[in-house]
């Protein structure tokens, strides 16, 4: 469905929630809205394809609506993976469901409260950012010492300017990418509005310095479009 979730002139712009309307509306939203989404789905597959074993668990934390572990389900078929989804939203997860068929586990859950299996490979794919920032050292560290060694994670994030320069440069040029994907000023404005508070990005450096606090002893930048990264830790 076409996300039109911001199209009409709301009075109160309310905060930025995963319910059922967003759910419906994710996978177009998430590829006008994400810079480099479709290359960040890619380039999980292939780290997944070039770093899993049989038996390994691979874990999709913030799954929304199956896009990366029904890929996975389809693109990996010479060994046999425990793929495994979490997210919050009952609404996301009806319909990771139908995407995904049996060969995916899917698990409702937040983050806060969630134990991490023994997972090679975990994803946060723009999740954190919606984790209160007290929690995320303690959930990167817990995933860190539970994984098996060699082990990978792989998070995306949108990042925060690190100057009052780069905020505004940064914001025209994602305004101009949205406006280029068919989303108009009102509705840029009120979904800013509605993520004011919700989405809590960190800097670069922040994000880098927590994956390496956490215990990932290798981090680098795997790809960057816009103010978006995609980070990987492996230990
Ligand atoms: C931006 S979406 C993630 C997109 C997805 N990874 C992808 O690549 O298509 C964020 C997802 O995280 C979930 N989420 C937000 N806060 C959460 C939390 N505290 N615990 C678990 N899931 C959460 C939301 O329900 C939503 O589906």
């Amino acid at each position: 469905m076409d996300d039109r979730v911001y199209a009409q002139k709301q009075a109160v712009v309310a905060p930025f929630r995963f319910d059922a309307r967003v759910a419906a509306a994710f996978d177009d939203m998430a590829h006008r809205s994400i810079p480099g989404y479709e290359e960040c789905l890619n380039l999980c597959v292939r780290i997944v394809a070039e770093e899993a074993i049989t038996g390994d668990i691979v874990v999709d934390l913030g799954t929304s609506t199956g896009a990366l572990p029904s890929r996975i389900r389809d693109e990996i078929r010479d060994r046999e993976l425990r793929i495994i989804g979490v997210d919050a939203s009952p609404e996301m997860l009806e319909i990771a469901a139908r995407r995904c068929g049996e060969r995916v586990e899917l698990v409702e859950a937040r983050l806060e409260d969630w134990e991490p299996p023994a997972a090679r490979i975990t994803v946060l794919n723009y999740l954190l950012q919606f984790v209160p920032a007290q929690h995320r050292l303690r959930i990167l560290t817990a995933i860190a010492d539970t994984a098996p060694r060699p082990s990978v994670i792989i998070l995306s994030e949108k990042l925060a300017p690190s100057n009052a320069a780069e905020a505004a440069r940064w914001q025209a040029s994602y305004d101009a990418f949205k406006r280029g994907n068919g989303y108009s000023d009102l509705e840029i404005e009120q979904k800013r509005a509605a993520l004011d508070g919700v989405l809590v990005p960190l800097t670069l450096s922040e994000n880098i310095a927590l994956l390496h606090e956490a215990g990932y002893e290798e981090v680098y930048v795997a790809a960057r479009s816009l103010q978006f990264a995609t980070i990987v830790g492996r230990r």
